[in-house]
């Protein structure tokens, strides 16, 4: 039965990715609530507050910007928005990433 026994693995493993994923998301959205909501709104009604609206740039398909460009803006900040490299941790951008890519 080695098929099974290796399909058993890889559903397993994929149950865990499943998992840990989520708990990026979840993770990313409490620093989120605590750092950007002020300025980004992430839903349809709430439009422009002091930055763009997370909701309209993300749910666009395709993407308007890359993940990798989007790190970019968090460490170095863009206009009005400051820098992030000194306050967020790898993690949290990470986490950060995974939430706003669920809007
Ligand atoms: C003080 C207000 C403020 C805070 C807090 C803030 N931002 Fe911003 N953000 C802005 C402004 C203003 C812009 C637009 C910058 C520009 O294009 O000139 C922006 C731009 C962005 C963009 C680029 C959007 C695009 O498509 O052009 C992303 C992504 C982003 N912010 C994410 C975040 C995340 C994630 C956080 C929390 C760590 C955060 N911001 C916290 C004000 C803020």
């Amino acid at each position: 039965m080695p098929c099974l026994f290796l399909a058993m693995l890889a559903a397993e493993a994929q149950g865990q990715a499943r998992a840990s994923k989520q708990q990026s998301v979840q993770a990313g959205q409490q620093v989120f609530v605590q750092r950007c909501m002020q300025c980004h709104s992430v839903n349809a009604d709430q439009g422009v507050l002091l930055g763009p609206s997370l909701w309209s740039e993300m749910s666009r398909s395709p993407h308007k910007k890359t993940t990798a460009q989007i790190r970019v803006i968090l460490r170095d900040g863009k206009g009005k928005m400051p820098p992030w490299k000194d306050i967020l941790a790898k993690d949290d951008v990470d986490n950060l990433l995974a939430y706003v890519r669920t809007l």
